[in-house]
């Protein structure tokens, strides 16, 4: 039984990591990959192959004070609209350069909040993506929804457009950390969006919410957990709140004394967890839950359970592409991220080039590393046979790897010939776990506390 004493001697109540929803993390991406290496990649997709897109759409009509995503508020039109034009003109340029017959088997709209564009706005996009790629068979087309910036026009194109999946933000029920956390939502707001979205077919469900908000005890999130439960999603995001006004400048709107200690966050997601599990969902991952036959459980049941930046998929392409200011790619050959800012973006998409600023081109140690973390953030363990029979290690390095970490973490994990097994209760650790297979430098700028 690890204690809470085993696990703060580790550091865990302390430590700043990242989420590894990359590796190596974006903060490593350098101005080393440019717009021509993104051209030959894409042009090296297989005419047979799929892909999946990322539409990322960085403009919200009010910005709530809690968000760390970088997004831009807006009360006209006129940017999005300007901004709309941009992204048809860049899927343009993707059609010119993708191979034909390449299908998409994953489409998702992000952001910021893509429900905030008209429905002319949204079918001109779908009209301009279809054109780039048809959709595969069992392909996935989800949309993040803010349940305060729906209606049914909106929902109707956008399932009349193939939408499969709907995401739904709602962070607490609870209407006085709503109120500090600036984003208020009443529980009618987010029932009657639920109902909009399943009156219209829309098969599966994904819902955010947060532990280690302001005000939140296990009171207060066991009962945000049951109201959660009680409109049935198929899939729920249970992040922790990342505290970072130094970079997330509207967060100094929170007050930090009302924060609950590194334990307390570890208690909250162990409330939540269990409510979960109680009611039949898989635990998927370090913060993702999932009912019986949805997707997510199906993949981690046969091992196809995959990381990328969206968090957790059951998406098989090696193809990923980000279309938008900020959206970040990857391929086989590496990392590619679109210049951050929409100004900078639009320029360069304006002079009829990709926006390619940043990125990173894999090492086969970065492959070998990248494959380890991710296996341990899907199915907390590390698999040896695959790593010898794809990465070309050998087996015994690897055990004297195992043997290593395993002695940094005081013997909390499980080594055999098999691999690396991290038991159920050294899972808070496995971030941290996955920070010391990490062969860069530790960038604390974005990072938020290891539990
Ligand atoms: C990019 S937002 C889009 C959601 C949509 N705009 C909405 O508000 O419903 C996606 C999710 O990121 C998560 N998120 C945003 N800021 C966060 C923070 N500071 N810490 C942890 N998660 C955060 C929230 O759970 C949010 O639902
Ligand atoms: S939570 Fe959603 S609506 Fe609120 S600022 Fe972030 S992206 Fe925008």
């Amino acid at each position: 039984m690890v204690t809470r004493t085993q696990l703060s001697r580790l550091g865990l109540f302390d430590a700043k990591v990242p989420r590894y929803t990359s590796y190596p993390t974006a903060p490593h991406f350098s101005g080393a990959v440019g717009p021509e290496d993104f051209r030959s990649w894409i042009e090296s997709v297989p005419e047979d192959g799929t892909i999946s897109l990322y539409l990322h759409v960085p403009f919200c009509r009010r910005l709530c004070w809690f968000c760390a995503c970088r997004t831009q508020g807006t009360a006209t039109l006129g940017p999005v609209e300007s901004y709309v034009e941009t992204l048809k003109s860049e899927l343009d340029l993707l059609r010119a350069h993708l191979p034909r017959g390449v299908k998409l088997s994953r489409l998702h709209w992000g952001g910021g909040t893509p429900t905030l564009l008209t429905p002319d706005l949204m079918r001109a996009l779908i009209d301009k993506i279809s054109e780039v790629a048809d959709f595969a068979e069992d392909a996935e087309f989800s949309v993040e929804i803010d349940p305060n910036e729906i209606d049914g026009a909106r929902l109707d194109v956008l399932k009349a457009g193939g939408m499969n999946r709907a995401s739904i933000g709602v962070q607490d029920f609870d209407e006085g950390i709503q109120r500090t956390i600036g984003r208020l939502q009443g529980y009618d707001v987010t029932r009657r969006a639920v109902e909009m979205i399943r009156e219209r077919g829309v098969s599966s469900l994904n819902a955010d919410i947060l532990y280690g908000l302001p005000d939140q005890t296990r009171a207060r999130i066991t009962e945000s957990v049951q109201k959660l439960l009680s409109l049935n999603p198929d899939r729920v995001a249970l992040y922790g709140y990342a505290h970072v006004p130094w970079m997330a400048k509207r967060q100094q709107m929170i007050p930090s004394d009302r924060l609950p200690t590194p334990d307390e966050r570890l208690d909250l997601f162990e409330t939540a967890r269990r409510l979960f599990a109680w009611d039949g969902y898989a635990e998927i991952g370090i913060d993702h839950f999932a009912a019986p036959h949805d997707g997510l459980t199906v993949a981690q049941k046969t091992g196809r359970l995959r990381r990328n930046f969206q968090g957790y998929t059951d998406d098989t392409s090696d193809v990923l592409i980000g279309v938008g200011a900020s959206a970040i790619s990857k391929f086989p050959q590496g990392y590619a991220q679109n210049a951050p800012a929409t100004s900078a973006h639009t320029g360069r998409i304006r002079e009829g080039s990709f926006s390619t600023a940043r990125g990173h081109v894999l090492t086969e140690e970065d492959r070998l590393r990248g494959r380890m973390i991710e296996m341990l953030m899907c199915d907390f363990r590390i698999r040896s046979a695959e790593l010898v029979a794809r990465h070309g290690i050998a087996a015994d390095e690897l055990q004297r790897r195992f043997a290593e970490m395993n002695a940094a973490f005081d013997g909390l994990l499980e080594v055999s010939e098999e691999g690396l097994f991290v038991p159920q209760d050294a899972r808070p650790l496995t971030r941290m776990i996955a920070r010391h297979l990490d062969a860069y430098e530790l960038s604390v700028a974005g990072h938020s506390s290891a539990i």
